[in-house]
C-alpha cells in the first residue's frame, strides 16, 4: 500500500494590531473603497515590538499545533519554514522555532518561494513522509511583511500583512493526503517582484536605506496579469490530470493576494464561491501565511475526504497546485 503525507492538525497565529484601510488613508493618497474594490483588503495585521521577528509567528503557529494534536515536540523529525521574510538571512527561522518550541530530535530548515513557499515546502515534506524518512513533519508558511514594505508606497502597503500558520504531517496508508503536486518557477519574474537591497548583490549601504531599497518593489498590473492566467492555468491543470470535475472538489484554497484573482481562479475551474476559502479583507496578503491561515479559519467546516486545490502565485516568479485529500472530521 503507498504511503501517503497527510495532515493531521493545522493552528495559525497573527498578531493582535490591526490596520485597517480608515488608518492607511492617513498615511499614504489612498481610499477604503479604491483598497475594497481593486483587491478585497479590509484590514491586515501587524506584528509590532523591538526584536519580533516572523519566528514569533511560527512559534506561536507550532506551540498551538503541538498542544491541539497534543504532540510531544521531541517526536518531531523535521521542520520546515517557508517566508522570505526571515528573522536574519541565516540562520533560518525555522532553527528559531525549533528551539523556542522543544523540538530537538528536529532538523530545520527555510525555504524562499515567496507566496507560493507554503506550496513548495509541503510539496518536500510530503517526500519525506512518503519514503518512510520521517513521522512528523511541521511545515510552516509564515512572513512578517511589515518588516519589508514601504508604508509611503501605496501600491504595495495596502496589500501586505503579518501572519502565518504551520500544520502537521504524518504517513497514512488510507487513500487521504497529498495525492499530487504541480510547481513551477520562472526566474524572469524577478524584475516585476523583489526586494533589491540587503542580499550578496547589493548588501546594505546608507545610499540604499535611503532609496528604500530594503522593501518590496512590485509592478503590481503585470504581476496581476501573471497571476490570474498562470493560478487559474495550473488549478485547472491538476484537476483534469487527476480527473477531478468542479463538482468532486469540496474547497479552493487559493493564495491570498487579490479577490479578483481569487475569483478568476475559481471561474475558471468552474467553482462557485461558497466552495472557496476568503480571509484576505481580514488579513491580507501574508506571502507564505495565506494557505495555512485559510485552512485555519475553515479548519470547522472540513471534513475526512474532502477533496481540496490549494493554489498560489507569487514572486519568483513562483506558482503551482497541490490537490489533496483532507485527513479528518472538524470535531477531534
Ligand atoms: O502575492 C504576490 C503576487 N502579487 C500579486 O498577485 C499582486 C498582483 N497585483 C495586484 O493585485 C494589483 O495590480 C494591485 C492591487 C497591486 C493594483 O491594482 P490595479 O488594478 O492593477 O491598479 P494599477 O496598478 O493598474 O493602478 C491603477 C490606478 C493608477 O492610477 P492612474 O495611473 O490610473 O491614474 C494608480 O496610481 O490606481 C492608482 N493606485 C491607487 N489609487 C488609490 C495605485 N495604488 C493605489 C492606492 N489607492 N493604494
Amino acid at each position: 500500500m503507498k504511503k501517503r503525507a497527510v495532515i493531521t492538525g493545522v493552528h495559525a497565529w497573527v498578531p493582535d494590531y490591526i490596520l485597517d484601510n480608515k488608518e492607511l488613508e492617513t498615511m499614504v493618497d489612498t481610499n477604503d473603497e479604491w483598497i475594497t474594490s481593486r483587491t478585497g483588503i479590509k484590514e491586515r495585521r501587524i506584528l509590532k515590538g523591538e526584536n519580533q521577528g516572523t519566528s514569533v509567528i511560527g512559534t506561536e503557529a507550532v506551540k498551538g499545533l503541538l498542544e491541539k494534536t497534543n504532540t510531544n515536540p521531541e517526536e518531531i523529525d523535521l521542520i520546515i519554514c517557508a517566508t522570505v521574510t526571515p528573522d536574519m538571512l541565516f540562520p533560518a527561522t525555522a532553527n528559531i522555532v525549533a528551539d523556542n518550541v522543544g523540538a530537538k530530535n528536529s532538523y530545520s530548515f527555510d525555504i524562499s518561494a515567496a507566496c507560493s513557499g507554503f506550496l513548495y515546502a509541503l510539496t518536500i515534506a510530503s517526500k519525506f513522509i512518503e519514503t518512510g524518512a520521517h513521522k512528523k513533519v511541521i511545515v510552516i508558511g509564515a512572513d512578517k511583511m511589515s518588516s519589508i514594505v514601504n508604508y509611503q508606497d501605496r501600491t504595495t502597503c495596502i496589500i501586505f500583512g503579518d501572519g502565518g500558520g504551520a500544520v502537521l504531517l504524518e504517513p497514512t496508508e488510507e487513500s487521504l493526503g497529498i495525492m499530487d503536486s504541480l510547481l513551477h518557477t520562472d526566474g524572469s519574474g524577478a524584475d516585476f517582484l523583489h526586494m533589491r537591497a540587503g542580499g550578496s548583490r547589493k548588501p546594505a549601504t546608507l545610499e540604499t536605506v535611503k532609496n528604500r531599497e530594503h522593501s518590496v518593489f512590485q509592478e503590481g498590473s503585470t504581476v496581476f496579469k501573471f497571476a490570474v492566467t498562470k493560478m487559474a492555468d495550473v488549478s485547472a491543470e491538476i484537476m483534469k490530470r487527476n480527473q477531478l470535475d468542479a463538482k468532486d472538489v469540496a474547497w479552493l484554497v487559493p493564495h491570498q493576494a487579490n479577490k479578483r484573482i481569487i475569483d478568476a481562479t475559481a471561474n475558471r475551474m468552474g467553482i462557485g464561491p461558497e466552495k472557496v476559502m476568503l480571509n484576505i479583507e481580514k488579513y491580507g496578503n501574508t506571502t507564505a501565511g495565506t494557505l495555512p491561515l485559510c485552512l485555519w479559519d475553515y479548519e470547522s467546516q472540513l471534513k475526512k475526504g474532502d477533496n481540496l486545490i490549494l493554489a498560489a502565485f507569487g514572486g519568483g516568479f513562483t506558482w503551482g497546485a497541490i490537490y489533496l485529500k483532507w485527513g479528518y472530521d472538524p470535531q477531534r
